[in-house]
């Protein structure tokens, strides 16, 4: 078997063509979709995903705030920044770049953004009413994964799906979506007993470990859907992401590249989002 390799890169760049053809139709009715961009330090894979954001911005009709940080601002100030993006009517999505600098405590931070404004899908709010299968704002990552199953026609209902990685912002909301989705879910972590039995057992397997070779080939059941959200460099320098590529091309039915699968997924989808905040 060779995989079918999912294409996030083409995939995102139509997602993109439609949030701008929403955006025209918005401004149309007088409504330019703001994003607030708060990046906070100097953290060099937040400035490189923060100029990605902001140049898919531009390119869908989407204004953005660039409100840059020192990293020494008191958790006060960085607050006091919140709520007035929250009060800012030209502002319809606020974005915190994550991670926050050491000494910042992010929870009370996202807690603040106005759920209405919250195009990350970190508020307690939306992760609450995903949970309930009444979603608003779905965090872009996670929705960019389900984006690509469904446009690879995946059928959910009654898989065995594999998450694997517990994180707020990808393997949670990414196990309550293929939940909602009518897959038989397990959410794996680091002290998940038998990693490989796990994934053996797994239709569609989502890798969100941030590790090299965390998932591989030899574990993949015969024809699974790999979705790898890693992004890490391996030994060479190489961009790559959770799952053994190569090997697993030979195992998988579908997998996406690192890159090009899932990263434009995730810019993509946050587009859709703020333009469904601006509407
Ligand atoms: N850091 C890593 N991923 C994300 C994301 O999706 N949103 C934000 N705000 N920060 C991140």
């Amino acid at each position: 078997m060779t995989a079918q390799v999912l294409d996030g890169k083409a995939l995102a760049s139509q997602l993109r063509e439609e949030v701008a053809a929403a955006s025209k139709r918005l401004a149309e009715r007088g409504i330019t979709p703001g994003l607030a961009v708060v990046l906070v330090g100097d953290d060099p894979a937040s400035q490189i995903y923060v100029r990605h954001k902001e140049r898919a911005a531009k390119e869908c009709g989407v204004t953005a705030l660039d409100y840059r940080r020192d990293a020494d601002i008191s958790q006060e100030e960085l607050l006091a920044l919140i709520l007035e993006l929250n009060a800012d009517e030209n502002v319809h999505g606020i974005l915190v770049q994550l991670p926050l600098p050491d000494g910042l405590d992010a929870s009370p931070i996202l807690d603040a953004i106005d759920p209405a404004k919250d195009v990350d899908g970190f508020h307690p709010d939306n992760i609450g009413r995903l949970a309930q299968g009444r979603p608003r704002f779905v965090a872009a990552t996670p929705k960019g994964c389900m984006t690509l199953l469904a446009k690879a026609n995946v059928e959910l209902a009654g898989k065995n799906a594999v998450v694997v990685g517990r994180s707020n912002i990808v393997g949670k909301p990414m196990a309550m979506l293929l939940t909602n989705a009518n897959a038989s879910v397990t959410l794996c972590h680091s002290h998940t007993k038998d990693l490989a039995a796990e994934i053996g057992r797994a239709d569609v397997v989502v890798a969100a470990v941030g590790k090299v070779n965390a998932v591989r080939a030899e574990w993949l059941k015969p024809g699974a859907v790999v979705i790898d959200v890693g992004m890490n460099r391996d030994e060479n320098g190489k961009l790559c992401g959770d799952v053994q590529y190569e090997e697993s091309l030979a195992v998988a039915s579908a997998i996406t590249p690192v890159p090009g699968g899932v990263g434009p997924m995730t810019i993509a989808s946050l587009m859709q989002n703020v333009v469904l905040a601006a509407s």
